[in-house]
C-alpha cells in the first residue's frame, strides 16, 4: 500500500483491533451544500486512507460500522443508496484490496439484504479469505443487540448444555466469531454512544470519540487516538501492580 512520507513517532502499544462508527457523513454533506448520498460516497472513499493508516501503524483487525440494523429506519431513497453503495465498492474495489493482502469479513444478518448483494458479500469473504496483511471487517446491518439474539438462538438449536456454555465459547456464536475483541472504538462525528455497536466485544474497550465527520477522518486523526490510546490504563477489573487472584 502507498504511504505518504510523514513519519509518526512510534508507540508503545497499539491496538490490535480498532472499531470505528464511521459516523456525520450526513452532516459532512450538509456542511458543504451537498445532497447525504454525497455525504456516503465520502466516506466509503475514506475507508482506503484509513486501512492504509491502519496498515502503516500496525493494526491488524479494523471493524468498519457501515450500516446498522436501525438505519432500515431511514428514508428509502437513503437506504437504497447504502445498498447500492456497498455493491458498487465490492465491484470496482474489491481487487486492489486483495492486492493489498486485505481479508474482508463480513458482521452482521445476510437475511434483509438483496440476494444479489448478498452473493457479492460472500464473493469479497471467500476471495480474499487467505490474506493476511490486515482483516477488515464490515459491520453492515449489523446490530449488537441482535447478533447477542442470533448467537443464542444458535446455541440453543445446538443443544449446548447451558452449564458448560462460557463466555469464551459463545463469543465464537458471535459475527465476529474467531477475532480477538476490539481493544478501541472510535466514534466520527462526536457523539459518545455505541448506536448498538460491538455491545458485548467493546465490554473492555477503550473507547474515544472525535467531533470530525468521517470523510474527514484521516491517517493523523487515527494517529492521534492511538496516542491518547497509549494514555490509557487498561485494568479490566484489576489492581495494577497487585496480585492477581486466579477467580
Ligand atoms: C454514518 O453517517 C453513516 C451511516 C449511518 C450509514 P450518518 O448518515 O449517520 O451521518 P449523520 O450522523 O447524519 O451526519
Ligand atoms: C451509527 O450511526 C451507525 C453507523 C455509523 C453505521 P447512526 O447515525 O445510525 O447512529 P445514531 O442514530 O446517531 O445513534
Ligand atoms: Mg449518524
Amino acid at each position: 500500500m502507498s504511504t505518504n512520507s510523514t513519519t509518526y513517532p512510534p508507540l508503545a502499544s497499539i491496538p490490535h483491533h480498532v472499531g470505528i462508527i464511521m459516523d456525520g457523513n450526513g452532516r459532512w454533506a450538509k456542511s458543504r451544500g451537498l445532497i447525504r448520498h454525497a455525504g456516503h460516497q465520502a466516506g466509503v472513499d475514506n475507508i482506503r486512507p484509513v486501512l492504509e493508516g491502519c496498515v502503516e501503524f500496525g493494526i491488524k483487525v479494523l471493524t468498519v460500522y457501515a450500516f446498522s440494523t436501525e438505519n432500515w429506519h431511514r428514508p428509502l431513497e437513503e437506504v437504497s443508496g447504502l445498498m447500492r453503495l456497498l455493491g458498487f465498492t465490492i465491484r470496482h474495489r474489491l481487487h486492489e484490496l486483495h492486492q493489498n493482502g486485505v481479508q474482508i469479513r463480513h458482521s452482521g444478518r445476510l437475511t434483509g439484504i438483496n440476494k444479489e448483494l448478498q452473493k457479492q458479500i460472500l464473493h469479497a469473504i471467500e476471495y480474499t479469505k487467505h490474506n493476511d496483511q490486515i482483516i477488515l471487517n464490515v459491520a453492515f446491518n449489523y446490530g449488537g443487540r441482535g447478533e447477542i439474539l442470533d448467537a443464542v438462538r444458535q446455541v440453543i438449536a445446538e443443544g449446548i448444555d447451558p452449564e458448560t456454555l462460557t463466555e469464551e465459547t459463545f463469543s465464537r456464536y458471535l459475527y465476529t466469531g474467531d477475532l480477538p475483541d476490539p481493544d478501541m472504538i472510535i466514534r466520527t462525528g462526536g457523539d459518545w454512544r455505541l448506536s448498538n455497536f460491538l455491545i458485548w466485544q467493546a465490554a473492555y474497550s477503550e473507547y474515544y470519540t472525535t467531533p470530525t465527520y468521517w470523510p474527514d477522518f484521516d491517517k493523523n486523526e487515527l494517529y492521534k487516538a492511538i496516542v491518547e490510546y497509549n494514555h490509557r490504563e487498561r485494568r479490566f477489573g484489576r489492581i495494577l501492580d497487585g496480585e492477581t487472584t486466579p477467580a
